[in-house]
């Protein structure tokens, strides 16, 4: 097995793993050193990803989970013990998009499904991953968005789903540093991958504008955004707990 790099040793579980962020995430974790535990809900794309990268000489293992769930989060971290022994570094990434609909258009289903994916799916994250990690410390990184910091053009929703991700970040953060877990968020500016994809193929002319908002004028590769967690993730981040951290080519500058 390849365990070299920043994150040598330790185990990971990135959620939201299938596809865009979390996939790039598995990539750039092995590639630093990391054991992952790919989590998502499509069953076929955590095969194969875990296919490709074992077949790259890392260790790798997948299981499904709805985040929204409880009961499945918590089976998803004990079979990362079970695996693994331990549980390090968390990668809370799974997330909803939400189209930009006006807000008093918006039907309680979809601010449901924003809230509880965004939500309740990084709180249950959180409380499992803390209580592994609680006997020998570890470090969590959240998934927000510039959308966690200003109200972007998008569904009302989502903007205060992410602002709450931020917000769950510094309560953690503050209750457990003491305790040896450090948590941190990033906030990624507009990314390539399928969420953004779908949304701007509805949105006629979004790409332009987000990109001359943009200091660096183009949207990301998830590689980029996923290097950003790594690092949060390691101990060369040893002194940064509740912060969020933009990864948005200077959308949020000014
Ligand atoms: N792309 C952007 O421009 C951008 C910008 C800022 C922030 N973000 C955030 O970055 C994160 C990753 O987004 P992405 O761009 O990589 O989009 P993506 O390719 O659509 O990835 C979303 C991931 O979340 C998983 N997911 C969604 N609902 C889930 C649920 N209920 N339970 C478990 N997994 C679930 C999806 O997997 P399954 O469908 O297989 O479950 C998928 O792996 C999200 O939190 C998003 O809000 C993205």
């Amino acid at each position: 097995m390849k365990r070299d790099g920043p994150l040598a040793g330790k185990c990971a579980f990135i959620s939201g793993a299938s596809s865009g962020i979390g996939a790039a995430a598995a990539r750039v974790f092995c590639r630093d050193g990391a054991a992952v535990m790919l989590v998502a809900r499509r069953e076929e794309k955590l095969r194969a990803l875990t296919h490709e990268l074992r077949a790259a000489g890392y260790e790798a293992e997948f299981t499904t989970a709805d985040v929204v769930r409880g009961a499945e989060v918590a089976a998803a971290v004990e079979r990362t013990l079970a695996c693994f022994g331990r549980l390090d570094l968390a990668f809370n990434n799974a997330g909803a998009a939400a189209p930009q609909v006006p807000l008093h258009e918006t039907a309680d289903e979809l601010y449901d499904l924003i809230m509880d994916t965004n939500v309740r799916g990084v709180w249950n994250c959180m409380r499992y991953q803390i209580r592994a990690m609680l006997p020998r410390g570890g470090a969590i990184v959240n998934t927000s968005s510039t959308a966690g910091l200003v109200a972007t053009p998008v569904a009302a929703p989502y903007v205060a789903s992410k602002h709450a991700v931020v917000g769950l970040t510094k309560a953690a953060a503050a209750e457990y540093a003491a305790r040896g877990i450090r948590i941190n968020a990033i906030a990624p500016g507009s990314t390539r991958g399928e969420m953004l994809d779908d949304w701007l193929e509805r949105q006629p002319g979004a790409e332009e504008l987000i990109r001359s908002a943009t200091p660096l004028p183009r949207l990301a590769d998830p590689e980029e955004i996923a290097e950003a967690a790594a690092w949060l993730g390691s101990d060369r981040a040893s002194f940064v707990v509740g912060a969020t951290v933009p990864v948005d080519g200077g959308w949020t500058v000014r």
